[in-house]
């Protein structure tokens, strides 16, 4: 317990979002109230501009700035809170979904015009298989949304999540009015890029005061007072238990560009969410209050710089204190590592530390020791578990241009994929090499870096598979003879793990119903 106060004081969560929902504006505006920037438009946009899906300097300027804004720590009202940055581009989903394992508990933007879109859904579904607790923030008020209840009504369908209105919206676009605070009872009124906070405040203390009608005329008065009515009729107050149980979701209204409802969501933010959880590991439940030092490695970066091939490892502190010079016991290399330049991010600074907490994020830099899942404790033998791998979607055989070079190209694919840029397969029945991606990005990725950091020069080759499925039986004859009669179709994945390569969902479908005796995971937990 002696680390009991910092723990309590940190919040580490991510911002999700469907792109161009408003993820960037709102971390800028939480950036700017905790003082971490001074100005807008410091925070540059990640996303990949979708004209340039091609453009290598492109990608690498997206590279650039996700190291940049990997983690953005700043304080507020006395917190600190490690906002964890989630690429934008679909194409590097994977990296979000295993950020999202690095959290405690996320914020949700969704877009008022175009409600609950793809993005969005796949991203909720990673939350919920670790029940994390789930805060919504509806955004563009400003815009001629969709109606309120309507939205609501859709997000909770779409995602599966009970929602809790704390704010509630007078009408939307240019009639945009401002928010109800359904919780302190008072309303904000709406000011295009507002600076100031108290003076837009109504303090009210009964919705029926005629005040309120002066202020939003009679009608908007009318049908705001109706609105909570039914509202406040449905759900009473946060029950936070249920919010911290993923069981409820608290919604804002609001509009991130003009820093319009969000201040209201980052208080209730640092009053609600929760602090380092206890998490669990393949021996037992690590509690974030445990002096020892734990914790995991769940995003590996490599250096822009492609002549030295050093990278930078996260670090996510579950348990204990993370000391600089300090030896650490690598599990998976049973080796002792100590690091004598581990450093923190402060918005866009990076700074050497000398200690960190559970719920820090350390940037470790690393010359090949680190892969995605791996590690650290005091000498404990444990892996962290819930760190999963997904099924990619496309696959594509390496075709090696340059026989001289292949042994450069085999590095360069295992380091590529220890970064979980890809994942990479190995065809039973022939030696076929095959990367699996979650988008067409990727490979163009992964060629570009194959041919510039390690001199190798590839092609792909598409194959017709349409999801990898990690195969588990309890009789391992029946795993044995499956194989044996689907060679083209089987291989196993970097860490030895039988996988099955289906051809169409028919395929997959067919196998299920055929092999009862063996289970089929859409997703594999890398421990
Ligand atoms: P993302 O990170 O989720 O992809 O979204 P981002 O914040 O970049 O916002 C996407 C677009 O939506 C931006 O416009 C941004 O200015 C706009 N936006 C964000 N919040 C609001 C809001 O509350 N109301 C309105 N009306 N717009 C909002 P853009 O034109 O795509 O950006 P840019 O090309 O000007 O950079």
């Amino acid at each position: 317990m002696k680390y009991h106060d910092e723990i309590m004081h940190r919040r580490t969560f991510a911002i999700i979002s469907h792109p161009d929902a408003g993820k960037t504006t709102l971390t800028e505006k939480f950036l700017l109230f905790g003082g971490a920037i001074q100005v807008a438009g410091a925070v540059k946009s990640n996303k990949i501009k979708k004209s340039a899906t091609s453009d290598f300097m492109e990608i690498e300027r997206q590279r650039g700035i996700s190291v940049a804004t990997s983690v953005m720590s700043f304080e507020y009202k006395g917190i600190q809170i490690n906002l964890l940055d989630t690429p934008g581009h679909k194409d590097f989903s994977e990296d979000t979904f295993r950020t999202l394992t690095a959290v405690d508990s996320v914020i949700l933007v969704v877009d008022s015009v175009n409600g609950v879109e793809e993005q969005t859904r796949r991203l909720m579904e990673v939350t919920r298989m670790r029940d994390t607790p789930v805060i919504v923030f509806i955004n563009k008020m400003d815009r001629d949304g969709k109606n309120r209840f309507d939205l609501l009504e859709e997000i909770e369908k779409e995602l599966s999540i009970a929602l809790h209105p704390m704010t509630w919206p007078i009408n939307s676009g240019k009639d945009f009015k401002g928010v109800y605070n359904l919780y302190d009872q008072n309303i904000r009124l709406f000011t295009a890029n507002t600076k100031a906070e108290e003076e837009d405040t109504l303090n009210i203390t009964d919705i029926n005061d005629p005040v309120l009608d002066q202020k939003i005329g009679a009608a908007d008065a009318a049908v705001l007072r109706e609105d909570v009515e039914l509202v406040d009729g449905v759900n009473g107050a946060l029950n936070v238990a249920d919010y911290l149980a993923a069981k409820v979701s608290p919604v804002f209204f609001g509009s991130a560009i003009n820093n319009f409802g969000v201040k209201e969501m980052l208080d209730t933010f640092i009053r609600i969410a929760p602090p380092p959880k206890s998490r669990e590991t393949t021996k037992r439940t690590v509690d974030a209050e445990e002096d020892k030092l734990s914790g995991f490695i769940f995003k590996i970066h490599a250096n822009l710089d492609p002549k030295h091939r050093d990278r930078i490892a996260f670090f996510r502190v579950c348990s204990g204190k993370f000391e600089r010079n300090k030896y650490y016991h690598h599990v998976r290399l049973d080796k002792e590592l100590r690091f004598s330049n581990p450093y923190s991010f402060m918005a866009r600074d990076k700074s050497i530390i000398q200690d960190a907490y559970a719920g820090d994020v350390v940037g470790l830099f690393d010359t090949g020791n680190f892969k995605i899942g791996d590690t650290l404790t005091e000498g404990e033998d444990f892996y962290f578990t819930g760190i999963p791998s997904f099924s990619p979607e496309l696959f594509k055989e390496v075709v090696n241009k340059d026989p001289m070079k292949t042994k450069q190209l085999e590095k360069g694919l295992l380091q590529l994929t220890d970064e979980g840029v890809a994942q990479l397969f190995t065809q039973f029945g022939g030696t076929k090499k095959i990367v699996g991606c979650v988008g067409e990005l990727q490979f163009e990725v992964i060629q570009y870096r194959l041919l510039h950091e390690y001199g190798a020069s590839v092609e792909f080759r598409a194959l017709p598979f349409y999801k990898a499925c990690w195969l588990t039986s309890r009789d391992a004859k029946k795993l044995d003879e499956f194989s044996k009669f689907k060679l083209a179709n089987t291989g196993e994945d970097k860490d030895g793990n039988l996988v099955y390569l289906a051809q169409s969902e028919w395929f997959l479908n067919t196998e299920i119903t055929n092999n009862p005796d063996i289970e089929f995971h859409f997703s594999s937990e890398i421990h």
